[in-house]
Formats: structure tokens, sequence, C-alpha cells
């Protein structure tokens, strides 16, 4: 068994990981920690009751390192910094959730803040698995993709050949409400969110630029990316629509199942997709359309997981020699 643990367990996504980590055959959660611990993961975790029990200690990169050879960091970008550069001069494998190691340094600093760990920053692997799987398998550091990035990404880079760059890419995004994390602001208030939609941050969402990095880092082509993403009544999930212009006449369908024909979490689907459809998996689903030279790709993600928990416990698998897909959630919460 390999020794792992999570920081930040109080939250949205370092529940999905205790949850997928108790079931792991080859993982031991071995070490849980928040801003504050001395509590149990049953008092966090209500659900949990009478399922595991373990104790959450207050976060202390030391005692993770003698507890565990990975360590899930599910915290707030900038706090994950600081713990990662003392968990990897520790000899500890890290899988960050946050920010903190998912773009250049000059992007991060334009959009979030000044990186304290810019050495680490330079090898940390984008963990988006379907185009950094090797990659993975070699590093001690994982950078979890955004939400947004991830289903956009894994609908749009297949494309990104046939499609014109100086042409601008739109992406309309929506998310269910755990998007935000467990903390209450207006936005995410019941009555603020209940029988509602409405787009926030239209055109300026930090996760724009890290699409634009990414599609220039895996094709080589620099669009312009116009971002738009809304706010759901839902918990969770996440459905991406983007809308790019061909510079030729393409089979979208084909293009998706030859790109995706080795990857088990990627379903190509013949018919729009939808977010209940994978919500409580890994599951990517992905449709395409066109109309002359007009492209219309749609994808859907649970955020959580293949947003966040299951693609960073996708990564933690790569990491330790693991099958990649090994206690990894495949089933939805249909109906
Ligand atoms: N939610 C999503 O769909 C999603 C998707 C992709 C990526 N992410 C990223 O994943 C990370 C976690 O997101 P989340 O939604 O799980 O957030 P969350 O629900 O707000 O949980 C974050 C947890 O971090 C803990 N924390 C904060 N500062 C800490 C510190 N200095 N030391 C130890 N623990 C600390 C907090 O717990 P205490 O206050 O109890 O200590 C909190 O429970 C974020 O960076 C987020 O951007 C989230």
């Amino acid at each position: 068994m390999i020794n792992v643990g999570v920081v930040g367990a109080s939250g949205y996504t370092g529940l999905e990981l205790i949850k997928m980590l108790i079931a792991h055959p080859h993982f031991r959660l071995n070490y849980l920690a928040t801003t504050t611990g001395d509590t149990s993961v049953e008092k966090l975790h209500p659900s949990l009751y009478d399922v595991v029990s373990l104790d959450v200690s207050q976060a202390n990169a030391q005692e993770a390192a003698k507890a565990c050879t990975l360590v899930f960091l599910a915290l707030p970008h900038q706090a994950s910094m600081g713990f990662a550069k003392e968990l990897l001069a520790l000899g500890v494998k890290v899988v960050d959730l946050s920010a903190d190691y998912r773009l250049i340094q000059e992007t991060y600093e334009d959009f979030y803040c000044p990186h304290e760990d810019p050495d680490n920053l330079d090898k940390s692997v984008y963990a988006l698995i379907e185009y950094y799987r090797q990659e993975l398998k070699e590093t001690t550091l994982a950078a979890g993709p955004g939400c947004y990035p991830t289903a956009t990404l894994l609908g749009i880079l297949p494309f990104m050949e046939f499609i014109d760059e100086n042409a601008p890419l739109f992406v309309d995004a929506k998310s269910g409400v755990s998007g935000a994390g467990k903390k209450l602001s207006d936005t995410t208030h019941f009555v603020t969110i209940n029988d509602n939609i409405f787009a926030y941050n239209p055109l300026k969402h930090r996760h724009a630029p890290e699409i634009k990095e990414k599609i220039k880092r895996v094709s080589g082509k620099d669009i312009s990316v116009n971002f738009v993403p809304h706010l759901i009544p839902a918990t969770r999930g996440e459905l991406v629509s983007i809308y790019a212009t061909l510079k030729e006449d393409i089979n979208p369908i084909e293009i998706l199942q030859e790109r995706y024909k080795h990857d088990r979490f990627i379903r190509i689907r013949t018919q729009p997709v939808d977010v209940k459809s994978v919500a409580g998996t890994h599951f990517c689903d992905i449709y395409a359309q066109t109309n002359g030279k007009a492209l219309f790709v749609s994808s859907a993600i649970d955020n959580l997981l293949r947003g966040a928990s299951s693609q960073a416990l996708v990564a933690a698998n790569l990491m330790c020699g693991l099958d990649e897909n090994m206690g990894i959630p495949t089933v939805a919460y249909m109906p």
C-alpha cells in the first residue's frame, strides 16, 4: 500500500478525494489536514459517519511528509504553493488542485498573485491526462487543470489543426455551484441562484488565459479565447459550448473518435451531451456538429471529479506507477 494524504480535507474537492481514496486498492489514506485540525473526518463530513474513522490534523508539511509518499493539496491558490514547496523538498510527491502550478509564471502573476515557488513551477506537469500522460509518469509535481479548462481543452484540442486561428474562439460555459467551493458568497446564496442563471466575469475570468496558454502549448496555435462562464442552479456538473471557425470541411465525430480511441474516460456522443450523465464520474462526454465552416463542440464533465479530484487521482496513479484508472468512478448519479 502507498500512504497518501489530503490537505484541505474539509472542502468539496477534499471530500471527493477522501471518498475515492478510502475505496482505492493501492492507496492508504494516512493523513488528513485542515487549517485548524483537531477534528475527525466524520465531524467534518457527517455523510461519512460510521463509514470511515480518521483523525484530521492541523496542516503541517513535516507531519505530512512523515506519513505520506504523496499528498493531494485541495487548497485555495496561494495557500498551496507554500505546502508544495516544503513537501517537495522533503521528497514527497504532490498533486495540487489549485492554480498555483498550472500557468507560466508571467501569466500566473498577471491573473493571481506573486509566485513564491518558481523553481517547482518550471518542473510541474499539467495534469490534463489525455495530453500529458507520459510526463505525469515521471514527475513529482502534478498541477490539476481548472474545471472549465478541462472541459474546454478536451473538447477543442482535437480540432485545432482544422480551425482558423485568425477567427476568435468563443466558449460559453455553465457550472453547478460547487465549482465555487464551500465558502458562501452573494452569488452562491440559495436565494440568488435558485431558479436563476447568470454570467459572471464575462471575458475576464482567470480560466481564459489558462485555456489560451494550453491551446498554444499543445497545438502551437495562438488563438483569441473569449470565455464566458455562467452559474446554474445545480450542485455539480459543467457544460461547455465552444464555437469556432473552420478552414475546411470536416467530419467532427470521426475526428473525435480517432483522437480519443484509446481513452477510456472520454465518451464521444452522437447526440448533444448533458451534465447528469457524467455527474459522479470521471467521464468527459463530447459531441460536435458543423454548419459549413462553423464548428460547435459540446463537452460535459463533473467539475468536482473530472474537473478536480478524479483527474488528480488519475495523475497520482500515474505518478506512483499504478494503472491510471484504478479507483476512478464510472457510474453516474442517475436518476
Ligand atoms: N470546486 C471545484 O469544482 C474545483 C474544480 C477544480 C479545481 N478546484 C480548486 O481546488 C481547490 C480546492 O477547491 P474546493 O472547491 O475544494 O474549495 P473549498 O471547498 O473552499 O475547500 C478548500 C479547503 O481548503 C482549506 N484551507 C484553506 N486554507 C488552508 C490552509 N492554509 N491550510 C490548510 N487548509 C486550508 C479550507 O478548510 P478549512 O478552512 O476548514 O481549513 C477549505 O475547506 C481550489 O484551489 C479550487 O480552485 C476546485
